[in-house]
C-alpha cells in the first residue's frame, strides 16, 4: 500500500492548519482502509472525513478573508468542487459500489488531491498568514 501519511512537506507553519491537514489525510487512509477491507465502517469514516474536510476549508477561507487574500475565490472555488466529489464518493459507497473502485477513488481523488493542493494552494496561503503574523 502507498503510504497515505501526512509528511513535513507539507508543513506550513500555520498550527491550526497543520493539525486540520494531518486530521483529514488520516481520516482518508482510514476510509481507504475501510474500503479495502470491505469494512462496514466505510460509509461512517467517509462521513467523517467530509466534515472535517468542510470544517477545515472554513477554517482557511475565514483565514484568506482577515488577510484580505487576493485568491480567495480561487482557491475556495477548489475546495468547493472537492466538497462535491467527496459528496459523490460517499453517495457511491451508501449505494454500495464496488469497493475496489472506492478505495481507488478515495486515494486518487481525495487523498492525493488533497496533498497536492496543500503544496499548490495551501502553502502560498500560509505565506500569506505567517507575514500577516498567523501562525
Ligand atoms: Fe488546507
Ligand atoms: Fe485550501
Amino acid at each position: 500500500m502507498d503510504n497515505m501519511k501526512w509528511n513535513e512537506k507539507l508543513k506550513t507553519g500555520v498550527a491550526i492548519l497543520d493539525k486540520q491537514h494531518k486530521d483529514y489525510l488520516s481520516l482518508c487512509e482510514k476510509a481507504y482502509k475501510a474500503a479495502n477491507s470491505k469494512s462496514s465502517g466505510l460509509s461512517a469514516a467517509l462521513k467523517a472525513a467530509n466534515k472535517a474536510a468542510a470544517q477545515h476549508f472554513k477554517t482557511e477561507e475565514e483565514m484568506m478573508g482577515m488577510v484580505f487574500y487576493p485568491e480567495l475565490q480561487g482557491h475556495k472555488n477548489l475546495h468547493d468542487k472537492f466538497l462535491k466529489m467527496e459528496e459523490a464518493i460517499a453517495k457511491e459507497a451508501e449505494l454500495g459500489a464496488d469497493s475496489k473502485k472506492l478505495a481507488d477513488k478515495i486515494k486518487e481523488e481525495l487523498f492525493d488531491w488533497f496533498v497536492l493542493h496543500i503544496e499548490k494552494n495551501d502553502l502560498k496561503l500560509a505565506k500569506i498568514l505567517k507575514l500577516n503574523n498567523i501562525k
